[in-house]
């Protein structure tokens, strides 16, 4: 009898996760005659039992598109809002893996699906995760299909603000996705050649932007191109989190532990339009004029690259076969020019930043461009 898989897609879409279904259902069902169906919008579609026959017309002619055929949603197992309350869907996901007699389930996302996966796992369903995000967080693997994609249209952005900034002699703050890490904004900040890159790795001073943006000015270069990532934060806010955070790890009690998650949850929030706040900061120290632009939900549309295609056939593809081979558990993950199962209890709840010595941080500063600390 044909083996029986299931496909969802979770958390934010990325340009690549089509040609990922396309990946695994191919290989499935040519290589080793296997059998697939989606689920529609994540966890949710599992709880709801919505679901769509994945066969070769389907999954032909979608290597190239954005998005997901599948569609998705932020919605966790344990956690899910159902009819105004919020619900602990576990035992529903369950029941239905079992009604369709399911010998696994593959989940396509991000940080957060490794959670839901492995809580999944723990419920006794057989799982395999593909890493994707364009935020390139996940933990264990070198990258993440959609990275590539992001990361190029926001160099495309820079290089077009460049024109503009040069023409009215002005300071171009750019916000670039990332949520709390600063791939995004480093890799296209230099291959756009931002004069100024800003990381949540790496608190930044004020003071410090505002003399890199004059001391260029000096030399008769009357504009600078600022890239911020979106989670990217002044010495003061990052002590602030720390505090937070701090007391947050170390609460004796649920209510303490509540109220500080909580205040943390309020910081965080008020933080979201801290690019305009810098931007309105470096206006007034500098007394050039300066404009915002967000990039936002523009980096995760439209096709992927040439470099996602690949990364994301290979994974589906290798997925197929360790489906196959019938070895579950974990997340196949990017180890140079491999591809390797770890174990999701290894990848859940990590994050991977940018390290403060990674090559890239040390490749900026060798070409002069500030980070907002020296
Ligand atoms: O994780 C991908 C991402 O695009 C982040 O860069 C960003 O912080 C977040 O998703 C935005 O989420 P949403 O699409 O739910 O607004």
């Amino acid at each position: 009898m044909a083996k029986n898989f299931g496909i969802l897609t979770s958390g934010g879409d990325c340009p690549g996760l089509n040609a990922a279904i396309r990946g695994v259902g191919k290989a499935g069902q040519d290589l080793y005659g296997m059998h697939f169906i989606g689920f529609r919008d994540g966890f949710r579609g599992l709880v709801q039992d919505r679901t769509m026959e994945l066969d070769g017309d389907l999954l032909s002619g979608i290597l190239t598109d954005g998005g997901t055929i599948l569609g998705t949603s932020r919605d966790k197992p344990h956690r899910m809002p159902i009819g105004g309350k919020i619900l602990d869907m576990t035992d529903a996901i369950v029941d239905t893996y079992k009604r369709h007699h399911l010998d696994a389930l593959v989940c396509l996302g991000g940080g957060g699906t490794q959670k839901n996966a492995l809580r999944l796992k723990e419920a006794g369903m057989e799982i395999i995760t593909l890493p994707k995000t364009i935020d390139n967080d996940v933990w264990g693997t070198d990258v993440t299909f959609g990275f590539d994609t992001a990361m190029a249209i926001a160099t495309e952005a820079i290089d077009r603000l460049h024109s503009t900034a040069t023409s009215h002699h002005r300071v171009i703050v750019v916000e670039i996705m990332g949520h709390r890490a600063g791939w995004l904004a480093l890799g296209a900040g230099i291959a756009g050649g931002a004069d100024v890159i800003l990381l949540p790795e790496i608190p930044y001073d004020v003071n410090l932007i505002v003399a890199a943006i004059r001391n260029r000015h000096s030399q008769g270069k009357r504009f600078s191109i600022v890239a911020v990532a979106e989670g990217a934060m002044s010495v003061e806010a990052a002590r602030r989190i720390d505090k937070l955070s701090a007391a947050k790890e170390g609460a004796k009690t649920k209510a303490a532990r509540k109220e500080t998650t909580a205040e943390l949850d309020a910081f965080y929030k008020a933080h979201v339009d801290h690019t305009l706040q810098l931007t309105h900061q470096l206006e007034a120290k500098t007394g050039q004029e300066a404009r915002l632009t967000i990039l936002g939900h523009l980096q995760r549309g439209g096709t992927p690259s040439c470099a996602d295609r690949l990364l994301a056939t290979r994974l589906g593809t290798a997925c197929a076969e360790l489906l196959n081979a019938g070895k579950y558990g974990g997340m196949l993950a990017v180890r140079g020019s491999k591809l390797e199962l770890i174990p999701l209890e290894d990848v859940a709840g990590r994050k991977k930043l940018v390290p403060t010595d990674h090559s890239w941080i040390e490749a900026a500063r060798a070409v002069g461009t500030c980070l907002g600390d020296r």
